[in-house]
């Protein structure tokens, strides 16, 4: 906590020699002090700059907390180079607030401007409400924006709920390859992986790894094997998407959350669990970064707070694939994309049916066989007719989590490998099947739909710290 003290090439400086050594602190932890501090040193970046005849007043924030601290100063410290967007180191005294709406303040004896800021062509500027569109064509700056600021903190409290979560509840966190040549998925979204030379002089059959690899698009694959050994296992990483699609709530390269439980014989524990996590990380970002949480409300969307509460305190709804399929053939409205068995729900679909519920969480479950990827348990209601898959959709994003129980049953297994012609190339996840297999199943949750959800954010682009490659379309 005690910073050194230095001098040497500050631009305003008084009484150098006599100052105490400073406790340097953040603006959060300034802000929250009980008892004045004799001598401190805030750093950060320079919000707002007033002067007035006989006081200059400062905001400074260092993205600690959304808060910025107050600095008081003498006007004789007021510099050219001290303007908003320029980093700062102040020291001074800590003390009491005489106004209501802050608890402290810092009055200044030395301000050093670290780095100056050329407001002009700074795109940011003081006192204004930049719109998230406006701050998304400059990635490289806009986490310095409030609603940006905000979002990133909420971010970053999620992630740490998601993984206590997990831990608390005796999961053992795996770190799941990136690079791979498991298709999991097996929709062909997929981006390869070579050597830079390889993709300049492609050589007939000459790949990096020997075979065909690629930025994986689900660590579930791998996460079943740690769950023969764990029986509860999770992992939180980036996925690729090869997906061409330049919609809101699409991304290529986007974070995936992704539990896997042995012995689990029914779908319902695994939805148990996704309702669990949603709840539990949702409860704890509102009450750790209230402030930041209620700003982007106020900007993003009003009224979601409320909902969110409504939310927290009731079951999530469930319904099978077949009565969504009913229910969509007996709406009034009309749909681009006629809902008909054994089709897959479109977005349109979904939000019909989250509209249908009450605009509340719903899960779908029981899909038709041919619709889903080959790990899914067979119902046996039919030849071929179900598995027990799941997918959550949620108000404003359409799906949210998806998850199903594994087919742990060898057979099955082999023989559904068989028809698609991948027995060969899925051998060591059959071996699975051999050796101590256990009824089991997991679900993926998308970190970037889920902080879209929660929050309200239209656009998935801004959810995420950077944009530039993160969509079919560059930034
Ligand atoms: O439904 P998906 O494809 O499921 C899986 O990958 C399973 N293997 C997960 C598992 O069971 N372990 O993807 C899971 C979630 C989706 O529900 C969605 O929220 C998100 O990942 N997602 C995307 N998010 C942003 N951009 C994309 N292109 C996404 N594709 C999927
Ligand atoms: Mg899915």
């Amino acid at each position: 906590m005690l910073g050194a003290w230095a001098c040497g090439g500050w631009q305003a400086v008084r009484r150098c020699a006599s100052l105490p050594r400073a406790v340097r602190l953040r603006v959060r932890d300034a802000l929250g002090a009980r008892e004045p501090v004799e001598a401190v040193r805030v750093q950060g970046w320079v919000r707002s700059v007033r002067s007035q005849k006989e006081v200059m007043f400062l905001h400074i924030n260092d993205g600690s907390s959304l808060e910025h601290l107050q600095v008081v100063a003498d006007p004789s410290l007021e510099n050219r180079d001290l303007t908003f967007g320029s980093a700062v180191e102040v020291q001074g005294k800590l003390v009491k607030s005489p106004h209501r709406m802050q608890n402290m303040e810092l009055q200044a004896e030395t301000i050093r401007v670290v780095g100056p800021c050329d407001i002009w062509s700074f795109p940011l500027k003081m006192k204004e409400r930049h719109p998230l569109e406006y701050v998304r064509q400059f990635p490289h700056l806009r986490c310095r924006n409030n609603t940006l600021g905000s979002l990133l903190r909420i971010r970053s409290e999620a992630t740490a709920a998601i993984h206590s979560f997990f831990q608390d509840h005796g999961y053992v966190h795996i770190h799941t390859p990136i690079i791979t040549s498991n298709d999991c998925e097996g929709a062909g979204e997929l981006f390869q992986v070579e050597a830079s030379s390889e993709v300049r002089e492609p050589a007939e059959k000459t790949h990096f790894f020997n075979v065909p690899a690629f930025l994986t698009v689900s660590g579930q694959l791998h996460l079943e094997v740690m769950a023969g050994a764990f029986t509860h296992v999770f992992t939180f990483g980036p996925t690729f998407r090869a997906e061409n699609s330049q919609s809101r709530r699409h991304l290529a390269e986007f974070y995936m959350v992704e539990a896997e439980l042995s012995f689990t014989e029914s779908l319902q524990d695994i939805m148990q669990v996704m309702e669990d996590l949603f709840k539990t990380v949702t409860s704890t970002v509102l009450s750790k970064c209230p402030r930041d949480v209620e700003l982007v409300h106020k900007y993003v969307s009003p009224a979601q707070k409320d909902r969110l509460e409504q939310i927290l305190k009731n079951k999530f709804v469930t319904i099978t694939y077949s009565e969504a399929v009913e229910i969509l053939k007996q709406a009034s409205q009309t749909f681009t994309f006629k809902p008909e068995w054994g089709c897959d729900l479109q977005t349109e679909h979904e939000k019909y049916l989250v509209k249908h519920c009450g605009e509340v969480p719903v899960f779908v479950i029981n899909y038709p066989y041919d619709l889903k990827p080959f790990y899914m348990r067979d119902n046996e209601d039919g030849p071929q007719h179900t598995v027990a898959a799941v997918d959550l959709l949620v108000p404003g994003i359409g799906e949210l989590c998806g998850g199903s129980l594994r087919e742990e049953r060898l057979p099955f297994l082999e023989s559904r490998l068989q028809r698609l012609g991948l027995a060969d190339a899925y051998q060591w996840y059959l071996d699975l099947r051999k050796f101590g297999s256990v009824p089991h199943g997991g679900f993926g949750m998308g970190f970037e739909r889920y902080l879209q959800y929660i929050l309200g954010v239209d656009n998935i682009k801004d959810v995420i710290p950077f944009p530039r490659f993160s969509h079919s379309c560059l930034l």
